[in-house]
Order: structure tokens, then sequence, then C-alpha cells
């Protein structure tokens, strides 16, 4: 189970490069001054935060979090289950929530309510892929790596059943791999 599982390679690994130190620019422009923190969501983002925070040209402190969500649209915070919580202390802070990609919108809608409990002094998103079309509420990341079609994607810390992570493009997984008995 690899590369022979994608059935098409959507970004490759120089796009992706090339995409990101763009966004990098951006942030390095939009945080002057300020006192950015990465907050970084395992495990998917985790590909896109080592190499976005590089692309930033300014003093970046990143921290982690474990989330999952169940629910739905009408979400709150309390349909998120956290395995691991951020350990900085984010009053004050520029919070960055750095996801792989932006789905129902229910995980960064719960995280972003969550997060204004710590008191920063803002609060901003950032995906390296956005969904548009599946969005189960009116929530929008701030920053936009690439507008994804409706597929099931793989690569670049994005995975289908903890595989695939490692694979250095995106690209749509074949669907007789859902078939395959795991
Ligand atoms: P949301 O709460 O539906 O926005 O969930 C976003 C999360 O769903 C992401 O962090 C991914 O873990 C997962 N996800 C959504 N779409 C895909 C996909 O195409 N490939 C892999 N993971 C996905
Ligand atoms: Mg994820």
């Amino acid at each position: 189970m690899h590369k022979e599982d994608v059935k098409q390679i959507l970004f490759t690994n120089e796009q992706i490069k090339a995409r990101i130190a763009e966004m990098g620019k951006q942030l390095t422009k939009d945080y002057l001054g300020k006192k950015l923190v990465i907050v970084s969501l395992l495990k998917g983002a985790a590909w896109f935060t080592a190499d976005l925070s590089r692309e930033i040209d300014l003093p970046v402190r990143t921290d982690f979090m474990v989330v999952s969500s169940y629910g739905n649209a009408t979400m709150t915070s309390g349909m998120l289950k956290i395995y691991l919580d951020v350990r900085d202390d984010l009053r004050g802070k520029d919070v960055l929530i750095v996801d792989d990609i932006l789905d129902t919108g229910v995980t960064l809608g719960a995280v972003v309510d969550m997060m204004k409990e710590h008191s920063p002094a803002s609060v901003k998103t950032c995906v390296l892929c956005d969904k548009k079309e599946r969005r189960l509420n009116e929530f929008e990341a701030d920053y936009v790596g690439f507008t994804v079609p409706d597929e099931f994607l793989v690569g670049y810390g994005l995975d289908y059943a903890g595989d695939y992570r490692n694979l250095p493009f995106i690209g749509v997984l074949n669907s007789s791999v859902y078939a395959r008995t795991k």
C-alpha cells in the first residue's frame, strides 16, 4: 500500500513547497511585531507545520494539540475530544491554528472557540487544503494553501486510516482502497 493507491496527483511536492513559501511570506508580513504562537493539530498538520514555520522569518513558538471532533453542524466546543492540550501560556499571544485540511469545519470551529478561553490577543486559522463544498457551518480559514475538490486526499500529512501521511505529494486515493480488508 503506497503510491500505487493514488489515482491522481493533485499537487506535487514542488507545488506544495512553493505555495508554503508564499504563505510564509504573507504570514511574515502579517505577524511582524506580534507574538506568534502556532498551535498545530496533530497528527495531520505536523508535516505542513514543520515546513510552514521554517518559511516564517520571525520568532515563532509552536505548540501541539491532538483533538477529534464528533458531532455535526450545530457544534460547540463540547463536541471536541481533547487527547493532548496546549501547554504554552497563550494569554496575550497571537495564536495561529494550523491544520492539514478544512472539511466540514467542525474541528476548526470548535478549536477556535476553545482557544478563546485562553485569552489570546488574536486567533486565526491556517490550512493547507480547503474542501469548501463539504462545509457544514459558516467557518472560513484566514489562510488557505489550496482549494481542493470533494475527493478523499492523502499525502503530505493527510491519511487514510493512519496510512499514506509520508507521501511527499497530495493525491486522490483510489476508491478500491476503501473496499480492501485491512
Ligand atoms: P472537519 O472537522 O470535518 O473539518 O475535519 C477536518 C479533519 O478531517 C482533518 O484534520 C482530517 O483529519 C480529516 N479529513 C477531512 N478530509 C480529509 C481527506 O480528504 N483526507 C484525509 N483526511 C481528511
Ligand atoms: Mg486531522
